[in-house]
């Protein structure tokens, strides 16, 4: 059964170090490792180290009072701004970046006080993050509980669980939500090539924590619902935008499409940090592109000629008309979106 806090993918340490469960040597290795430099966690953003939408907004805000704080006093305010552009470059899609960003922004723009108090008060507002994180979560799940029927077999794609976020998950915190509340679910977590978060990451959670779960290829799961096999189909976002379209990662598209054409529901679990109302069409996000490593290998073990032109777009958007409901902490929204959406706010 699901323990939260039994999966803890970043916090801080009693020394202030960043510490973080490193989600590139998962399943096979737990290592964690402790930052003490805003440039390291920067670098564990870029390279997957930590991943996941809201985890990178914690991992962002984390960064930003750590590095805060080895600013040169004389200097603060350039100091910092550069070191917000440095977290900014690391990944493109999520919004939650930009929102912790933000949100730390704001505190040293609106900043009266003297620089230690300042520096405590960046360490405090990176932890509310944090924290608050998962408490929007268990709400985002308990929204969502109510909308999965008991025995339901539920497809999922990429990872959304503790380690995508500061705990208990979006998604999957809507799947584990549901087993809390005593229904029986069956997990069909999409492997979600290139880089393997399904079956890497969703499938090493759901066995820790006592979900049912079946890995299976991306490419199975049309046949899955052709045969009966799936009930619905729940997923995560990076950026949700006015509209209601949803970026997440690549092949969710795919997934509503199949949804659609086979009469399932398709939700959407969004934290409201990952609803960026100032984009108002989903065309207008930006789509990360990742290494032709990534596709050309499977970490490390080639799986097409070297040198063979690659894409590897990392996420794509599923457009509103797919969705059948986007959850949030503060309640369900569904079309038309513009108005819902915003209705949250
Ligand atoms: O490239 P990743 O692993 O950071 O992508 C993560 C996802 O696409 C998740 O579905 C998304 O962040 C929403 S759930 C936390």
């Amino acid at each position: 059964m699901s323990q939260i806090g039994a999966i803890v993918p970043i916090e801080r340490d009693a020394q202030g170090r960043v510490i973080m469960l490193d989600q590139t040597q998962l399943p096979s290795q737990e290592i964690y490792h402790a930052y003490e430099r805003a440039e390291e966690v920067a670098d564990a953003i870029t390279t997957m180290v930590i991943r996941g939408a809201p985890a990178i907004g914690v991992a962002a805000a984390m960064g930003l009072a750590l590095g805060a704080r080895q600013l040169d006093a004389g200097s603060f305010r350039e100091g910092y701004g550069a070191l917000c552009a440095q977290m900014a470059a690391t990944r493109p899609t999520a919004v939650n970046l930009f929102w912790a960003i933000d949100r730390m922004t704001t505190l040293v723009d609106g900043w009266t006080g003297d620089l230690p108090a300042l520096l405590d008060a960046l360490d405090a507002e990176a932890e509310a993050i944090r924290v608050e994180d998962i408490a929007i979560n268990r709400a985002m799940g308990a929204n969502g509980a109510e909308l999965i029927p008991d025995g339901a077999r539920i497809l999922t794609h990429c990872n959304t669980g503790s380690l995508a976020t500061a705990g208990y998950g979006t998604a999957l915190g809507v799947i584990r939500a549901a087993v809390e509340a005593g229904k029986r679910v069956h997990v069909y977590a999409d492997e979600t090539r290139p880089y393997l978060q399904g079956s890497r990451l969703t499938a090493w959670e759901c066995l820790r924590e006592g979900i049912e779960v079946t890995v299976i290829a991306d490419n199975a799961a049309g046949h899955l619902m052709a045969s009966g096999e799936i009930d619905l189909a729940i997923v995560g976002t990076d950026r949700t935008v006015a509209n209601g379209d949803v970026a997440n990662k690549i092949g969710t598209y795919q997934v509503a499409v199949m949804c659609a054409r086979h009469g399932l529901p398709f939700y959407v679990a969004a934290p409201t940090s990952t609803i960026d109302l100032a984009i108002a069409h989903g065309r207008e996000i930006p789509i990360e592109e990742r290494s032709a490593d990534e596709v050309r290998g499977v970490f490390g073990h080639p799986v097409a000629p070297e040198g063979v032109p690659v894409r590897n777009p990392s996420f794509d958007v599923t457009p509103a008309e797919l969705v059948t409901a986007i959850i949030t902490e503060r309640g369900v929204a569904r079309a038309p979106y513009f108005e819902s959406l915003r209705g949250l706010f």
